[in-house]
């Protein structure tokens, strides 16, 4: 298990070989053993192969090649549906068309989806995430047709790799763990935990590429602007009410 997290590497190259049949399903059961909220499984997986879909989804998701060469594409929603009408089915009322389950149900939805990949890894297949399932839900939700109560938090494409991109670099462990309480961080403390991913020669490629100054100025100016970032907020939280998880 180990051995295949410290190997993880988005990959972004697929071989059009399928994912055998049991292969997939054996990856999807694993990601079912996740922990869930209070064993409710508010959560549904959706598994698309097909290349009409697929070729909608594309479109969907800024165009990025993975969706279309990789042979399956996984989108995981955060799901009140199948528990809400279990609830009514049973004579029981249910009271999860608030933000808070909306929350709890996108939290057991991305555990699966780590699962998923680490299984998925596991079986010698490739995966990437795609940030734009928040970002394009509301055309995800068309595309899928996701009824209300049903919101896609993550996407990974998922195949048979066709390219070994070196591993990339994280920050020293250090940097994200804090022992005992949270210590913040001076400005010395930044510059050193920073110093060897701005010192690395992808960062002195990307900064002549990018024509910037600091590797921080290519994600606030070029990769996540406050632009974009409040225009797919206001447009994420317009489908989080349009799903019903907005306390209507
Ligand atoms: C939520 C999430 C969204 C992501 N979205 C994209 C994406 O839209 N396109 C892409 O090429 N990679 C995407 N990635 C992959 C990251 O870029 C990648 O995990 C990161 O650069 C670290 O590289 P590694 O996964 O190879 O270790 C996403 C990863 C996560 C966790």
């Amino acid at each position: 298990m180990l051995e295949t997290i410290f190997n993880h590497r988005s990959i972004r190259q697929y071989k059009p070989d399928p994912v055998p049949e049991e292969m997939l399903n054996q990856v999807l059961a694993a990601g079912t053993r996740a922990s869930t909220t209070g064993n409710m499984q508010v959560y549904s997986i959706v598994v698309t192969k097909d290349e009409m879909l697929r070729k909608q989804l594309w479109e969907a998701h800024f165009k990025q090649d993975m969706v279309l060469q990789a042979p399956v594409h996984l989108t995981f929603c955060a799901d009140f549906n199948r528990f809400n009408k279990w609830c009514r089915q049973r004579k029981a009322n249910p009271g999860y068309d608030n933000y808070l389950s909306f929350f709890t149900a996108a939290i057991d939805a991305l555990l699966v989806s780590q699962n998923v990949a680490l299984a998925a890894e596991a079986n010698g297949l490739g995966i990437c995430y795609l940030g734009t399932a928040t970002y394009m839900a509301e055309k995800i939700i068309q595309i899928l047709n996701l009824p209300g109560h049903v919101v896609p938090v993550a996407c990974i494409s998922l195949g048979y790799p066709d390219e070994e991109p070196p591993l990339t670099d994280r920050l020293p462990l250090e940097a994200v763990v804090h022992n005992e309480k949270y210590h913040d961080y001076q400005e010395e403390d930044i510059d050193e935990l920073y110093r060897e991913k701005e010192e690395s020669e992808l960062t002195r490629d990307l900064l002549e590429e990018n024509k910037k100054e600091t590797l921080a100025q290519i994600f606030t100016d070029n990769r996540y602007t406050r632009k974009d970032n409040v225009h797919f907020s206001n447009e994420f939280l317009k489908v989080i009410k349009n799903q019903g998880f907005m306390n209507q």
